[in-house]
């Protein structure tokens, strides 16, 4: 079959490298892609929320199968008009996406299903929304509703931090989607991650992670999108991982459904754990990057298998087969990253790298220019390995690393600290 997928940082990367090792794939485009994507798939200069582009390279190409990797596209209505024009798509409507556009949408459903998450109130009014937050006192954590590229989010450890973001938000920083702020109880915890593959009415888990969000080793400094990341998160043992089916994952999933907005796609389910329970933090529509570096790795070809099922309504007769592995990515980023950082620096030694289905380097920002491989974003390349001990995977991931030869860039040398 010819495939799709939309898209263009790591975890578009790693899809594509999945989805090319099952024999069912002929013919693999990816829209736009990077230069790492380029090694193994046709590259489409195609900006994946244009429908109508997206719809023609469609039906040039005779595609069977489009996948969706990032949120903004689907949130605005892609895979509804690719479906509409009898394409087989994997992401949800614009309707379900809501779970990731609009946190006072994912309140409203936790709510009419009783999945335990933070206690929260709604403001569209500054001065309201000050009372509150000087009433309850903080720790608190404030969040503008809409999608703000993961920056609407401040955890405030003190009031004035608290009535200074809501300043922020208010003031317009991240335009509508500022409009509304959702004010919640601060969680503690430890933070992981969790994959669930849901066809409006099955689901069936698809793997745990956990993230590494601040910039510095031992978890300093300012948040970004992810600084590497390992799979399984040992923090969700099988008796949490089941609790999260029963009373967030499929009350969630019935509710959607009974709404008539069912959700077919990934439900990535951002859960705090403490005392053994689990609350939720968070839901994207589409799986973490880099978290799906290290699930596709750990997946391999079946991933298309899983995709296809999902998109076709028949999870009930899937089943992930799950190795007894470890996979751990480690983000190289340009220097200056999550603040302003330089762009078209050369990296050089990627070519005398293994690639295998132990180590792969995903590509996140790259672009061929003359023949050398540069970067074109913050977050460059996310380094991963597979192994039988997440020790082992770390210490093929950092020998990569290593061997890498780019002077203006960084990763963290902690990936993986907290299970370790
Ligand atoms: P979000 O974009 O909702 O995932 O929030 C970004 C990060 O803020 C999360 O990954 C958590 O680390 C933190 N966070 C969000 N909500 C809460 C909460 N209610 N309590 C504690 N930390 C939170
Ligand atoms: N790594 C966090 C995210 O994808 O949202």
């Amino acid at each position: 079959m010819n495939i799709l997928v939309l898209g263009g940082g790591g975890r578009e990367h790693a899809l594509a490298w999945a989805i090319k090792q099952n024999p069912k794939c002929d013919r693999l485009i990816v829209a736009p892609g990077n230069a790492g994507i380029a090694t193994l798939a046709e590259c489409a200069a195609i900006d994946p929320c244009d429908t109508a582009a997206v719809l023609a390279c469609v039906e040039e190409n005779a595609i069977d199968f489009v996948v969706v990797g990032p949120e903004a596209p689907l949130a605005a209505g892609v895979a509804d008009r690719l479906r509409a024009a009898g394409i087989l798509t994997f992401g949800p409507s614009a309707e379900a996406a809501r779970l990731e556009a609009s946190k006072a949408f994912t309140k409203e459903i936790c709510d009419a299903c009783g999945a335990p998450t933070a206690g929260y109130a709604r403001f569209t009014d500054l001065a309201a929304a000050k009372a509150y937050v000087t009433e309850q006192g903080a720790p608190i954590v404030v969040k503008a509703d809409g999608l703000a590229a993961g920056k609407g989010v401040i955890v405030a450890m003190t009031l004035d931090e608290a009535l200074a973001g809501l300043d922020e938000i208010f003031g317009g920083a991240f335009g509508d989607a500022g409009a509304e702020v959702v004010i919640e109880e601060f969680m503690e915890g430890e933070e992981a991650s969790f994959f669930i593959l849901s066809d409006g009415v099955n689901v069936l888990p698809v793997g745990t992670a956990q993230d590494h969000k601040r910039v510095g080793d031992g978890d300093t400094g300012p948040n970004t999108g992810g600084m590497g990341a390992y799979s399984p998160a040992p923090v969700l043992t099988p008796a949490i991982q089941a609790d999260v089916m029963d009373q967030i994952v499929r009350p969630t999933v019935a509710e959607m459904a009974r709404r008539g907005t069912p959700f077919q796609g990934v439900l990535y389910a951002g859960l705090m754990i403490k005392d053994g329970k689990a609350r939720l933090v968070e839901y994207n529509v589409r799986f973490g990057d880099p978290e799906c570096q290290v699930l596709m790795l750990r997946l391999g070809a079946q991933a298309l298998d899983l995709l296809l099922a999902c998109a076709e309504g028949r999870l009930d007769q899937v089943r992930a087969q799950w190795a007894d592995d470890h996979a751990l990515t480690v983000v190289m980023a340009a220097n200056g990253y999550p603040g302003a950082y330089e762009k078209g620096t050369p990296i050089k030694g990627l070519d005398a790298l293994p690639e295998d289905s132990f180590n792969m380097v995903f590509h996140a920002g790259t672009a061929a220019r003359d023949g050398q491989i540069v970067a074109t974003g913050g977050r460059v390349l996310n380094v991963t390995a597979r192994g039988d001990t997440l020790a082992e995977a770390q210490a093929r991931a950092y020998a990569m690393v290593d061997r890498i030869d780019w002077p203006q860039g960084f990763c963290r040398r902690d990936i993986g600290w907290r299970a370790l």
